[in-house]
């Protein structure tokens, strides 16, 4: 199986202000785009052949990835006009791909660990209308919880709900056989979660979990954004676009991309990234931080899980802590 769709047209209202001129998956994550982490993911199990299903700020896509040669891959793009959901979105950017070959979906705002090579080979051996890879967490309530029989069948998929039927959770990364797109209606507004998976549930179609505990991170709040970062630069967590740029992590205290200029008196820490062309002043003293492309951070500052914008500055003296620094401000990010 080669073939994947990427979804990453959400408008990531969770992570305002950080989505309002970024969408969420070009959001840095240890240096380089949440997208480009999950491009090399894939890669990695053999899925060489990925239509990115773009929607909110879609034109920023495609100047960094092109034709995704540069990765390896062959890219192409699926622009929806109006969002479409993540079922809409689905069935439009399938239409890219080979109708007959099984198809590997992705939410774009997960960094997982799981062996997705041992999923697809479990759909496969069942012949699934869709295998569902599952995690567990110990509060599900934020999740759509997913109950699965002995066999891996899935019995029952309920969307964020107050009392979650089991902690086993929809992790965001599914094998489709393509006979299952004919499910979908053609550009319409539809949910996969909402609408699709409890329809195919409900017709007793073939539904498997795939439970893998490995690594996992929905990146979409800003605590988790700041998190799955500072995982990765701490070697927590692994990604396959990190291991092909050869980059000294500095003992997991810090990451800093070719081109970033660090001060020998700053002091970095808590698995801070530094994006490319971005400067960090003497005495700055930085934690699980996040600084973007070419952002500026003047003297003396001390930032605590921050994100600061591309292109925005850190004035000298500033102390600031669960903060986003824009191009036109500070505002506080709410845990
Ligand atoms: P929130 O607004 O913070 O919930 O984020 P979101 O808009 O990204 O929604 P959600 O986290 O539920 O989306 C899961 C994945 O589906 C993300 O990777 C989104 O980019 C993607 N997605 C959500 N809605 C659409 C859509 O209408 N079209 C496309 N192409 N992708 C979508």
């Amino acid at each position: 199986m080669t073939q994947g769709i990427l979804l990453v047209g959400g408008m990531g209202t969770r992570l305002l202000p950080l989505t309002r001129s970024v969408p969420k998956p070009m959001l840095p994550i240890a240096g380089l785009p949440v997208t480009e982490h999950q491009l090399m993911a894939a890669k990695d199990a053999g899925i060489t052949s990925i239509v990115l299903a773009a929607s909110y700020l879609s034109e920023v896509f495609i100047p960094y990835f092109g034709d995704g040669s540069r990765w390896g891959i062959h890219l192409q793009y699926a622009v929806e006009t109006e969002p479409l959901g993540t079922g809409g979105a689905i069935r439009n950017a399938a239409k890219f791909l080979n109708g007959l070959e099984n198809i590997a979906i992705f939410n774009g705002d997960v960094l997982s660990s799981h062996n997705l090579a041992k999923q697809i080979e479990m759909h496969e051996s069942r012949d699934a209308d869709v295998t569902l890879h599952l995690t567990e967490v110990s509060d599900a309530r934020a999740y759509g919880c997913v109950s699965t029989g002995k066999d891996g069948r899935v019995s029952a998929f309920n969307e964020k709900m107050e009392n979650p039927i089991a902690n086993t959770i929809n992790a965001g990364c599914y094998i489709f056989n393509p006979r299952v797109l004919l499910d979908i209606p053609v550009e319409q507004v539809v949910s996969i979660e909402r609408d699709i998976f409890p329809q195919l549930i409900e017709s007793r179609r073939k539904i498997y979990g795939y439970i893998d505990r490995s690594y996992w991170i929905d990146i979409g709040t800003p605590q988790t954004l700041l998190q799955g970062s500072s995982d990765l630069v701490a070697g927590t967590s692994r990604s396959a676009a990190l291991d092909s740029l050869n980059l000294d992590r500095h003992m997991g205290d810090y990451l800093a991309m070719e081109g970033s200029i660090i001060s020998p008196s700053a002091q970095l820490s808590g698995g801070t990234s530094v994006c490319r062309g971005a400067s960090i002043g003497d005495g700055a003293k930085m934690e699980g931080s996040i600084i973007s492309s070419n952002a500026i951070v003047l003297r003396n500052v001390t930032l605590t899980k921050c994100f600061v914008a591309e292109g925005a500055t850190v004035d000298s003296g500033s102390h600031l802590s669960h903060a986003y620094v824009g191009r036109d401000g500070v505002t506080a990010l709410i845990a």
